[in-house]
């Protein structure tokens, strides 16, 4: 299995990995098939993202792309980071294996778990849109 220069990058060196005190927002997600998961924390000020740290137990490619969802997210708005798909963290990964993506699907349902919770503890009646759903990620590994 070939990984691009990138994704050896952030998987030898993730980006933002830890946990926030005290988060604003706290999603965690996991894949049933391969039973990796993936905690995202996020610190919001006036809508804004201004922290994010994660935490993953999975595979080099959720670690991969967890890390670079966090650095994609960070200093955004919230609504900005909801628009985040698991087609543009591969993108900015310049590609994953195809038996790979389902782990971005896992980066992507993560942040928009972390605003779910944020929304929850707002009392912030607004929708998420629904997580990507692909074929891969039925597949498993
Ligand atoms: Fe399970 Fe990658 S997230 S194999």
């Amino acid at each position: 299995m070939v990984y691009t220069e990138k994704v050896m990058d952030h998987f030898k060196n993730p980006r933002n990995v830890g946990e926030i005190e005290n988060a604003d927002g706290v999603g965690t997600v996991g894949n049933a098939k391969c039973g990796d998961i993936m905690q995202m924390f996020i610190k919001v000020e006036n809508d804004i993202i201004v922290d994010v740290k994660f935490k993953t137990f999975g595979c080099g490619a959720a670690i991969a792309t967890s890390s670079m969802a966090t650095e994609l997210v960070k200093g955004k708005s919230i609504d900005e980071a909801l628009k985040l798909t698991n087609s543009a963290v591969v993108e900015a990964l310049e590609g994953l294996p195809p038996v790979k993506v389902h782990c971005s699907v896992l980066a992507e349902e993560a942040i928009k778990a972390a605003v779910a919770d944020y929304y929850k503890k707002n009392g912030i009646d607004k929708e998420i849109p629904a997580p990507a759903h692909c074929h891969e990620w039925e597949m498993g590994h």
